[in-house]
């Protein structure tokens, strides 16, 4: 992953599954049931150390990833979340200056202490040459579920507040580049070797938008990771960015993006890899099918992308419904590649 992730070129490429630990897996499903409430669990770092490595004993990934969610931030903040069985989170929206000046930075160190006691347990735990990859979710994606006070929505006052209002939101999005380096920083001194920021919903943003809320943003984070953290390789994950994902290369200054499935091979192999490393796309619905159509798209990704700096991975998280086998049969590809690919026709 390291040596990937600077750009080398590798004969087998490193692998690893966004959403890899879980509810697909039954082994997750039953340490799930020590904790009625899930961020309770994420709190828990008996429970998030052994569910970062289940998926590892599995299948072997190159990368395990802390086990957490993107939504403690808020948490740590001071915005109340609550997972709602069958519902996903919900929160008291922030939606104005005084919503925002009722939350605090000033305890997010404490609160979020069981996370950088999980991260420095794995790093005991996990072989040597496995990475350990910490991450936060990207200010925009954040800043969709605390003014939202949901997922699932259309967006639609956020994206007027960004628009009608675009100094007062900035402000939220201040806050949260602050908190976020502050965060990403304590996992790294905890042991974490590799950043993923998720910006799973910049892809709802038009160019204009797409700059400020999720290029500037990202790379005011990287900027100052480099300065906290040296050497640590950032992955950004600009969902649905597009042709953007381009800029977003350029401007932000990350190491790696990660590419989800609408995302044409041949523009990444010719646009995108020359630039940086590239992580990707599998579909997690053909993840989901399994059979001929499984073994054709990961055989075809492998072919397009492992002749430059490449990690694979999926288009986005695994879904609860995906049969285990199948993420076996993936993982027994790529660990085989190059010979594989004569397998497969
Ligand atoms: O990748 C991993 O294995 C590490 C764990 C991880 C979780 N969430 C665990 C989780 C990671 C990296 C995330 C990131 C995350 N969380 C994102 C960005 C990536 C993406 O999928 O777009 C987002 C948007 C969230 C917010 C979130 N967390 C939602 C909307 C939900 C509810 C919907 C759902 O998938 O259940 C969660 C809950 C959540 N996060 C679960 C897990 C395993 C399920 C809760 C449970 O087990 O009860």
């Amino acid at each position: 992953m390291l040596r990937a992730l600077k750009g080398e070129v590798l004969e087998r490429p490193p692998f690893w599954f966004m959403r890899q630990a879980g509810r697909y897996l039954p082994e997750y499903r039953e340490v799930r049931k020590q904790s009625k409430n899930f961020l309770d669990f994420c709190y828990s770092p008996d429970l998030t150390v052994e569910a970062t490595l289940q998926p590892l004993r599995r299948y072997n990934m190159d990368a395990a990833i802390l086990f957490s969610d993107i939504l403690v931030l808020p948490d740590a903040l001071g915005q109340k979340v609550e997972f709602r069985e069958g519902e996903g989170p919900v929160f008291k929206p922030i939606r104005s200056v005084a919503d925002i000046d009722s939350l605090s930075a000033d305890r997010i160190e404490d609160h979020l202490a069981p996370v950088f006691e999980t991260v420095g347990r794995l790093t005991k735990e996990i072989p040597k040459e496995t990475a350990l990859i910490g991450f936060a979710g990207a200010p925009w994606t954040v800043a969709v579920y605390m003014v939202e006070g949901r997922g699932g929505t259309d967006c639609g006052r956020i994206r007027k507040w960004a628009d009608d209002a675009s100094d007062e939101f900035q402000k939220l999005v201040n806050l949260l580049v602050d908190t976020t380096t502050v965060y990403l920083t304590r996992q790294v001194e905890s042991g974490a070797e590799i950043i993923q920021l998720f910006d799973s919903w910049a892809g709802i943003l038009n160019e204009e938008q797409f700059r400020r809320w999720s290029i500037e943003p990202t790379r005011r984070i990287v900027d100052r990771l480099r300065e906290s953290c040296p050497g640590v390789p950032v992955i950004g994950f600009p969902r649905h960015a597009g042709p953007l994902a381009e800029r977003y290369v350029i401007d932000t200054g990350i190491d790696g993006i990660s590419l989800d499935q609408d995302t044409s091979l041949e523009w990444i192999a010719e646009t995108l890899q020359p630039k940086c490393t590239v992580q990707g796309n599998l579909d997690n619905q053909i993840l989901i099918e399994g059979g001929e159509a499984l073994d054709r798209e990961t055989i075809g990704i492998l072919k397009a992308l492992s002749k430059g700096p490449f990690i694979f991975n999926l288009g986005h998280g695994v879904l609860p419904a995906t049969p285990p086998e199948h993420v076996a049969r993936v993982a027994e590809l790529v660990l085989g590649w190059p010979a594989t690919a004569k397998e497969v026709g």
